[in-house]
């Protein structure tokens, strides 16, 4: 059974979709802890509901960048973490955590990267990206973690196609829509090819 820590910023309706997975079997895994920089995530009230660990570390807890980072590391060995997926998390991991979790930190974001991903490309802006440059096919890209934003070996990417008369609303919705099932069939694969790691 794999141990999988999540980190999230916001809503974390992906978060949901990780944990339905894993509460009717469709992941052999569970969720042990949910960290958020945001003290008022839904992606920490969602945790709490399900009694899972839910942990707020940013820099209003931890003001030095290597404390924060150590702080999370312990966070993860505590709960023998095996899998992370950061899931709408904003910030950017710290030496100590990506070393220590090597590839097994795995990132959704909701475009065809290389397209529309890094700094400040989150949320709707990436969809509003997406329709300012008249691309007629957008998706979703899960991939692993390394030092920058979105960047990192493709594990899988769905295409979707944009609609003329989507505007960034529209088709953030049917974007996310399809991240959970995405999500949880890619994680699957991964899951069935790792074993539970010395962390
Ligand atoms: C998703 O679109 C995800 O791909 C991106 O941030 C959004 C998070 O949504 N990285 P949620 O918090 O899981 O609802």
């Amino acid at each position: 059974m794999i141990s999988i820590g999540v980190l999230a910023s916001g809503n974390g309706s992906n978060l949901q979709a990780i944990i339905d997975a894993c509460r009717d079997g469709t992941l052999s895994a569970s969720v042990d802890v949910v960290i958020s920089n945001n003290s008022r995530s839904g992606a920490l009230d969602r945790a709490r509901k399900e009694g899972i660990e839910a942990c707020h570390l940013s820099t209003a807890t931890h003001p030095n960048p290597e404390a924060l980072d150590l702080a999370m590391v312990d966070t993860f060995r505590r709960c023998k973490i095996d899998l992370i997926v950061t899931a709408g998390y904003l910030k950017k991991l710290g030496p100590l955590l990506l070393a220590s979790w090597k590839s097994r930190i795995v990132n959704i974001h909701p475009s065809l990267l290389p397209r529309h991903g890094g700094l400040g490309m989150y949320g709707i802006n990436v969809h509003r990206a997406v329709i300012d440059s008249g691309d007629q096919v957008t998706g979703i890209t899960i991939h692993r973690v390394s030092g920058d934003y979105d960047t990192g070996d493709v594990l899988a990417q769905k295409t979707i196609p944009v609609d003329p008369d989507d505007t960034a609303e529209s088709l953030s919705a049917r974007v996310l829509k399809e991240e959970h099932g995405f999500l949880i069939a890619t994680l699957r694969d991964l899951i069935e090819r790792i074993s539970p790691a010395e962390t």
